[in-house]
Parts: structure tokens; sequence; C-alpha cells
């Protein structure tokens, strides 16, 4: 067993408050590698692949090979301007089942877990929340709190995550269950009506604990239901991928942070350059350099972790993880392999110092 390192990886039903391996944490991105390749199908997933030097130049050939055609630029206003009615259809068309359930969440970012009582007050006194974040029940005495006159959902809550581009929800109904009973509130919003119909009729979609709502997040314009300065989290898993890289994705960003307080974190997943999806795109599906359309009208950009870093720091955040999650999957049966490359990344906002400090 020399070389292997094995990862205990809970089970969907198993989210832990905790890392479950023997009280230790995971390795970040998984622990489990392929030191001998004579055992490549001995597993459906390998972590940390290093790629040779042929297969990066291999897959940088095929990239410049399906972008060399670019659709016109007088034909691509369109995917931006119905971007909603194109995810509308396929959550039409998918309903819940076309991703699955985020296992790896809590996981990756135990950071979504709501601190005990203790870990809250220490977190208020940190950050000197403007907002009434501590419960009616339980206040935290020692918290700067200011008056609200405006009521918003999640008011109370004295931990708010928001979700962007929840889709049907393969990360909120997992947060749910997390949450459900502690002192944290969930927002989520999609800017396909469809999706978030399909979470809002869900049998474990609770308003008490959860506010999902139709937003489109290049919309600079259109209020979001909670004030500035007011989330703890911010989650943003393969959605920036699909807004427009170069006109739209820095002004979003830029957005969101401004609801993080200080000290809150955006945590993000995405699809990473020269990943087997990027790849297998055929010719005539390209819109700019890494950026394609799909069949049905979506579009997907590819990240480098450069990429990643310039977008969350030109907010304003700071780096506490930027990594290129690359993994092998194998098909045992087929005996094939498939390049799998995700950025996985989170960034704070950072706390203000005042002159008095
Ligand atoms: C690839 S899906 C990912 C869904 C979900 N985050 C997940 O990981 O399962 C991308 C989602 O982003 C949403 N989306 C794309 N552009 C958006 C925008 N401008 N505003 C809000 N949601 C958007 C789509 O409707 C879709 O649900």
């Amino acid at each position: 067993m020399r070389g292997f390192l094995r990862l205990t990886v809970c089970a969907v039903s198993c989210i832990p408050r905790r890392p479950c391996s023997g009280g230790r944490p995971p390795a970040p991105l998984g622990g489990r590698i392929l030191s001998n390749p004579d055992h490549i199908f001995q597993h459906n997933t390998w972590d940390h692949v290093q790629w040779t030097e042929e297969e990066t130049e291999k897959a940088r050939q095929k990239a410049e090979e399906n972008s060399k055609e670019k659709i016109p630029v007088e034909e691509q206003s369109k995917y931006d301007r119905e971007g909603h009615k194109y995810w509308d259809r396929f959550y039409e068309m998918h309903q819940r089942k076309f991703f699955k359930n985020r296992n790896w969440l809590l996981i990756e970012f135990p950071e979504l877990l709501p601190p005990d009582d203790a870990g809250m007050c220490r977190l208020e006194q940190e950050q000197g929340s403007g907002v009434d974040s501590c419960s009616e029940q339980q206040p935290c005495a020692s918290s700067k709190l200011t008056s609200h006159t405006n009521a918003f959902p999640g008011q109370h809550a004295a931990f708010r995550i928001l979700e962007v581009g929840c889709g049907a929800g393969n990360s909120v109904f997992p947060i749910i269950s997390t949450i459900r009973g502690s002192k944290a509130f969930l927002y989520c919003c999609d800017f396909s009506s469809r999706a978030i119909e399909l979470i809002q009729e869900h049998p474990d979609y609770d308003p008490a604990v959860c506010h999902a709502f139709v937003q489109d997040i290049c919309d600079t314009t259109s209020p979001f239901p909670f004030p500035p300065e007011s989330l703890d989290i911010i989650l943003v898993v393969f959605v920036l991928s699909a807004i427009h890289p170069a006109r739209r994705a820095q002004d979003v960003v830029k957005g969101l942070a401004g609801f993080l307080k200080q000290g809150g974190v955006m945590l993000f997943k995405d699809y990473g350059r020269y990943d087997l999806s990027q790849l297998r795109f055929k010719k005539g599906q390209c819109l700019s350099e890494n950026f394609y359309t799909r069949q049905d009208g979506t579009c997907v950009y590819f990240f480098t972790k450069d990429e990643v870093h310039h977008l969350f720091s030109n907010a304003g955040l700071e780096e506490l993880q930027n990594l290129e999650d690359r993994r092998l999957q194998v098909n045992r049966g087929k005996k094939v392999v498939m390049h799998r490359v995700w950025i996985q990344s989170k960034y704070r906002k950072p706390y203000l110092i005042s002159a008095a400090d």
C-alpha cells in the first residue's frame, strides 16, 4: 500500500458537522494519490493528478482547435440577453436530475457550518457587524448592534449564507439539513425562475431557514433582499463560468463582495482550464477564448487559477485558498480515463482597521 493515502469520505447522508476521518481533517480536495500507474483501474477517481508535458500540450492543441471558429459577434448577444430562458428550458427538461448533490461541499467548505454559540459571539465581536445578527432569544451581549428599520428574511439569524446561481438546489438541501436547528439562515437565488420553483416545491424547503428568490446577479440595479455587509458566507459554485468572462464576471464579484460582512468569506468552485468538458466541445461552439455555448444555449467558461485570483482580489478580497483540483476519473468497466480540472478558492473580506485601533 506504499504511496496510497486513503481519504475517508462520508456518503451524502452523513454530511459531517466536522471532518469524519478519525478526527483528523481530510486532505484538501481528497487524498487518493495514484503513485503506481498499474493500479489506475483499482478506483474510480484519483486526486492531485500531475499532467505530463505531453498531456498539457495535447489539451492545449484540442482547445485551440475547437476555438478556431468563433460564433459571429452579432449572434453572441442573445446568449447574454436570454441566458435565463436557456436555463429555464434546461430545468424544465432535467428538473432536479442533472447535477449531483454536492457531497463534497461541507468537507471542502467547512466554513459553511454555523459556529457554535460561543463562536458566534466571538465572530460578532470580531466583525462588529452593523446588522442585528444575534437571535432575539439569545442576544450577544457584547456585540455592537445598530437598530434596523427595514425587516428582511433571516434578519434575526446569527450566521447568514447566500448561494448564487443555486440551480435546483444541489447545494441548498445539504446546507438546509445542516443548519436546521442552528441560528443560521440560507438565502439562495438563480435567474431561472423554473429553478427557484423547483427549490420552493421541494419537500425539504423551509422558509424558516431558507429564502429562495429569482435574481440575475449580473443586474446591478435590482435589489437583494438583505442589506449590504450582512452575509457571513457567499457560495459561488459552478455559476461564474456561466457568465461572460470579460464583460460581466468582475462586476458580479465586486457587487457580491459588497454584501459580505468584514471577515466574511466567498467560497468558489468552478471549471478549470482544459477540463475534459472543454476539450469535448466541437468546432463552432466557441464564443471567445475558453468560453463556449452548449447545444442548449447555456454557456461555460474555463478558468485558470490566476484569473480567479484576479477576479476576487480586484474585488478587495484576500486569498485564503486558491487551488487547482486535478482529478482522474476512471470508468473501470470501459477502461477509460478522464482528466477533470476544477478551481477551488476561498477569499475573505478584510477587517477594516479604524484609526482608533
Ligand atoms: C452549472 S449550473 C450550477 C447550479 C448550482 N450552482 C450547482 O452547482 O448545482 C449554473 C447555474 O447558474 C445560474 N445562472 C447563470 N447565470 C446567472 C445569473 N446571471 N444570475 C443568476 N443565476 C445565474 C443558472 O441558471 C444555473 O442554475
